[in-house]
């Protein structure tokens, strides 16, 4: 049976598959378990707000004007206009995605329309290299390592046809970020014809006092592309929305690969209230601050080595192998995310839970680590 050409069936198989955290419902089915603490995709377990729960009901009651029989708006038009008075931005400097995901996407797409390479740092959000190759380019992982963002790396890795550049800023699954000397760096010192992709998809979870936004170099650089998501502190993974922050020009071009109503009501309507709650963000940012404060000293005292302190996550490394150590979790009844598959052999990473579902993960944790002779307790 052919399903595809010989050439497009080689080249799909090299693109590697994306693995998602592990869905509740799955772990429940496969092993019988009642309870389950879901530690493994970096969701916000303090959310959605009561007010965006209204807002959809209304949403999905309909008016004569919005209903699920109709189409989103499909510029997301209104949406844009609450992010940009929120964020000091003219409403064409917004463009919307099903999930910042969707718009690294548009991105490598539009970037690599002729072909041509991107660049990325190793051990960085496997969607970078996956939406690379399916727009037809070449992935170079540049060598980091998983502690330090290293700008000069990236800027040697770059190739005569390199045509994008990603940084997760904080990194995911490190949660290590580049500072602001090193970004202006990045910034001033790529080759001005590169499209620069700073994924900025947990920096709500930094201090806004002095955390290095890259929205401050768009004037500086026209094809710099900032992106943000609503499915982090906002709480809105299930809906998937996010957005992208970058010159007129450059979203134009971006709309030419962008599929029409690519974002649909019920996001739009809910990430309208989402936005403009900064209570709700403020809240969220200091229980993480405190979750990751008790984390780290946690795993000092399982002598278990924490990698960066940035985003809504840990990156756990202990002496046990992550697929060993993800099973045997799995068992107890807890999901996180092992990291083999991001050249990280024995770290796992974990999402910054409630306080009992963190209390869950050391529970669980404990004794596998104890029984391994690794722990220390
Ligand atoms: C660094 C980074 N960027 C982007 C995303 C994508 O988020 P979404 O597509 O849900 O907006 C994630 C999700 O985990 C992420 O970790």
């Amino acid at each position: 049976m052919t399903l595809l050409s010989n050439q497009a069936f080689d080249i799909l198989r090299q693109i590697p598959l994306y693995v998602p955290g592990k869905p509740i419902q799955e772990v429940q089915r496969e092993l019988g378990l009642a309870s389950i603490v879901k530690l493994a995709s970096n969701e916000n377990p303090w959310g959605p707000t009561e007010a965006v729960k209204a807002r959809l009901r209304k949403a999905v009651e309909g008016s004569s004007d919005e209903g699920l029989g109709l189409y989103p708006v499909s510029d997301g038009y209104y949406l844009r206009t609450a992010i940009a008075r929120r964020r000091g931005l003219n409403v064409d400097q917004l463009i919307l995605g099903n999930g910042s995901s969707e718009i690294i996407e548009m991105a490598a797409k539009a970037a690599l329309v002729g072909g041509g390479s991107a660049v990325a740092p190793k051990h960085a959000f496997a969607i970078y290299g996956i939406a690379t190759q399916t727009a037809g380019g070449r992935f170079i992982e540049c060598p980091c390592s998983p502690t330090e963002l290293d700008v000069d790396a990236i800027l040697a890795a770059v190739q005569a046809d390199t045509r994008v550049v990603f940084l997760g800023n904080p990194n995911n699954p490190t949660g290590v970020m580049l500072g602001r000397e090193g970004l202006e760096r990045l910034v001033r010192d790529l080759r001005d014809d590169i499209l620069l992709v700073v994924d900025q998809a947990y920096a709500e979870y930094e201090d806004p006092e002095t955390y290095p936004d890259a929205k401050a170099y768009l004037e500086e650089r026209s094809n710099l592309l900032v992106l943000h998501t609503f499915s982090k502190i906002h709480a809105l993974a299930a809906l998937r929305i996010g957005y992208g922050i970058g010159h007129h020009k450059l979203l134009a071009l971006l709309e030419r690969v962008r599929s029409p109503f690519n974002t649909n009501m019920l996001a739009q309507a809910a990430a309208e209230v989402a936005i403009e709650d900064y209570a709700f963000e403020a809240m969220s940012r200091a229980r993480n601050h405190e979750a990751r404060q008790a984390f780290l000293k946690e795993a000092q005292e399982h002598r278990c080595q924490v990698t960066g302190m940035a985003g809504n996550f840990m990156l756990l490394e202990s002496m046990l192998p992550a697929a060993e150590l993800f099973k045997d979790l799995l068992r107890a009844g807890v999901i996180v995310r092992p990291m083999q598959g991001y050249g990280l052999p024995n770290h796992v990473r974990v999402t910054m839970g409630k306080p009992e579902e963190m209390d869950a993960f050391w529970a669980a944790i404990t004794p596998i680590l104890d029984n391994a002779g690794c722990g220390c307790r």
